[in-house]
């Protein structure tokens, strides 16, 4: 059975045909054209196929962990305040700036690995860690290994306005330090997108704006960290840019959601730091699905906010803690993952779509999100390669 991601209906006695990189045909294994008779074929009777899924937001290039603040969590300290004390991305900055490029590759590697064993094809991975120009760079470096060290697809975004570094000043770290790093980073071709915190621990409006408006000088697409802990005008900011996503958006409001169908940004749901932190206010999926916003969802696999290594797991999380249909979590890792990273040969199966393939040992698509902690992957098809 193949899962039709041009619907969310089930393609059953289904055949695909796949030459080079790439799908060729679908459809009814009746209608199989005589043409394609001779090829190869591998049979998966019962089993369901996908695309390959996308984990279209994640940190997954950092030093160190963050446990401690876990406990601290446990014991009633808040994200926020642990970020506000000194620990938060900032401590990760530390053990980040503190690892050659090479330790950085080890660690990474089993978090790909990891994501691979799930049927992932795709993954975003942000830079953000570094907070300066030499360590944004090694770390866009080391996400862009990882896509040549596994048969996986790897697109980066630069996230240089992630957090202010300890005693700088926020307008002043963007002007002398973000916007010329951004700028040597797309220099050497390790930018696809450009991505900020738009938050009270972070940056505000004005000062994204800044950062969008160089990226727009660039010719680079945007997207950003909105409405994760309050209200403060990220989300509408991301659509008046034209942003490709605008993730987390907990606090968003219905004409945030208005402004997000209207631009075509994709909204980039992560049940796993919402988890992680604790929080309580759900982002506002019946207002998404009311305006048309297209809905994705990704593990933001970090160490802080969401120590989350399951694409699988973000999905079942997703529609748990988030209300989304299974249809809806497998389209948010599969179609609108693709679409919130501004790719469009990916995420359906469909004549022209590159083969990238997840085949389940699953009959029924909502088994995918109903598990928890089951991996269910029979195997991978990446590139017209099993
Ligand atoms: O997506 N919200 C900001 N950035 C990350 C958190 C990173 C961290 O805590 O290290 C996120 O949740
Ligand atoms: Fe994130």
């Amino acid at each position: 059975m193949v899962q039709d991601a041009s619907d969310d209906g089930l393609l059953r006695d289904a055949a695909i045909v796949v030459t080079d990189q790439m799908i060729e045909w679908v459809g009814p294994e009746a209608d199989l054209p005589s043409g394609y008779a001779g090829l190869a074929r591998q049979r998966h009777d019962g089993r369901l196929v996908t695309p390959a899924l996308i984990d279209c937001h994640t940190h997954i290039v950092h030093g160190g962990n963050r446990a401690r603040e876990f406990e601290m969590r446990l014991n009633g300290a808040s994200y926020e305040e642990i970020a506000r004390a000194g620990g938060g991305i900032v401590s990760t900055v530390t053990a980040t700036r503190g690892a050659t490029e090479a330790e950085l590759l080890e660690s990474a590697l089993p978090r790909v690995d990891a994501l691979i064993a799930q049927g992932v094809g795709l993954i975003e991975i942000k830079s953000g860690y570094g907070l300066d120009t030499e360590t944004e760079l090694k770390m866009l470096r080391v996400a862009r290994a990882l896509g040549q060290k596994r048969p996986i697809r790897v697109v980066t975004s630069f996230l240089g306005a992630h957090a202010v570094p300890g005693g700088a000043d926020a307008d002043n770290y963007i002007d002398s330090t973000c916007l010329p790093a951004l700028e040597a980073a797309h220099a050497e071709g390790l930018v696809d997108a450009v991505d900020g915190f738009c938050e009270g621990i972070a940056f505000d409006t004005a000062q994204i704006a800044r950062v969008f408006d160089k990226a727009r000088a660039l010719g680079l697409p945007v997207k950003l960290h909105a409405e994760q802990l309050s209200h403060i005008g990220g989300t509408a900011l991301a659509a008046k840019y034209g942003a490709l996503s605008a993730d987390h958006v907990e606090y968003a409001t219905n004409s945030d959601a208005a402004a997000l169908a209207e631009a075509g940004t994709v909204a980039v749901l992560l049940p796993g730091a919402f988890y992680t932190i604790h929080e309580t206010q759900a982002p506002p999926v019946q207002a998404f699905r009311d305006h048309g916003v297209p809905m994705a969802v990704a593990t933001d696999w970090n160490p802080g906010s969401s120590p989350l290594g399951s694409v699988l797991v973000a999905m079942n999380m997703a529609c748990t803690l988030f209300r989304m249909t299974p249809a809806e979590a497998l389209a948010g890792t599969t179609r609108n993952a693709a679409r919130a990273l501004g790719l469009d040969d990916c995420g359906v199966i469909a004549p022209g779509m590159r083969a990238d393939l997840a085949i389940w040992n699953v009959s029924d698509p909502a088994e995918l999100s109903y598990g928890i902690g089951i991996n269910p992957l029979h195997s991978r098809i990446f590139g017209g390669v099993a």
